[in-house]
């Protein structure tokens, strides 16, 4: 069933439209076969056998329906990522000074407990709220368990300091310990989402918006920015840059910006 699942034209451009208007990802032509991919696994598990079906059932399923947009995202991340951004927050940020981090669009938390764990080395206070669309990834990442894959860039004195080892089955595996989980906070946010002002001093939105179009990197990056405290740093992914688009930033290293406190 899953090698023969085909789309007509009219249910390719509808999946893909309800991906684009719930989560601003674009799925191409080029992405014709990822998105029958995602969909076939979703129609197996549901015991649906054909496209229509299954499109009828998005319409009456919100279970299924966030189900479907879960299935389409991309989630691969891994601890110490860019983290070039991390340490630079921890070279020129003043540790007495309290921080509040966001980690938008998370993935499975790899992102905001590498910021943690550096932070927590260098005496900082913060807490840092973790978001995603997808609500499997936020599962992961608050049970904050992951195969010794994930962590292969932590330096091994790290490694010792705040990770758990799995023992027996889950010998593979290492969890982040509490002291560093309690100060992670997950959340489901869809970045399309309204923000509240003024509020971070740093927010990192990484490897996201090279899935989305101009339109929606530009409403992106203005919400993420009014929900940055003037001064406050914002990065994107180093494959991103936020060329084209308008906005009150001031570049300060590749991919990593600083808002503009209104003297500038
Ligand atoms: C590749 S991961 C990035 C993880 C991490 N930031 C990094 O740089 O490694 C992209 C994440 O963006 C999330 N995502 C996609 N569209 C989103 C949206 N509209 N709102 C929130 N998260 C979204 C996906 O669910 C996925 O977990």
């Amino acid at each position: 069933m899953i090698q023969n699942t085909k789309l007509t034209d009219s249910q390719y451009r509808k999946l893909s439209k309800i991906v684009y208007d719930t989560s601003g990802v674009v799925l191409n032509e080029k992405k014709y076969r990822l998105l029958v991919a995602r969909l076939s696994k979703r129609m197996r598990i549901t015991r649906i056998t054909n496209a229509s079906d299954y499109i009828d059932r998005l319409g009456r399923d919100e279970v299924e329906f966030a189900e479907f947009i879960d299935a389409t995202t991309t989630n691969h991340t891994f601890f110490f990522r860019e983290n070039r951004h991390c340490e630079y927050l921890v070279k020129t940020l003043d540790a007495a000074l309290p921080l509040r981090i966001w980690s938008a669009a998370s993935s499975s938390g790899e992102e905001a407990y590498s910021i943690a764990i550096q932070l927590l080395e260098n005496n900082f206070s913060f807490t840092i709220n973790a978001s995603d669309i997808s609500d499997s990834m936020l599962d992961q990442g608050r049970a904050a368990v992951y195969h010794k894959d994930k962590v292969k860039n932590v330096p091994k004195f790290m490694l010792h300091a705040y990770f758990q080892k799995g023992k027996k089955d889950w010998v593979d595996h290492v969890r982040v310990k509490p002291e560093v989980r309690q100060l992670v906070a997950f959340q489901k946010f869809n970045l399309l989402s309204d923000t509240p002002s003024d509020i971070y001093d740093v927010i990192f939105c990484r490897n996201v918006m090279i899935y989305f179009d101009k339109r929606t990197r530009q409403k992106v990056v203005d919400r993420l920015c009014r929900a940055l405290k003037p001064g406050g740093l914002f990065f994107v992914g180093m494959a991103e840059g936020l060329h084209g688009l308008d906005h009150d930033l001031v570049s300060v290293l590749p991919s990593g910006y600083r808002k503009k406190t209104g003297v500038l």
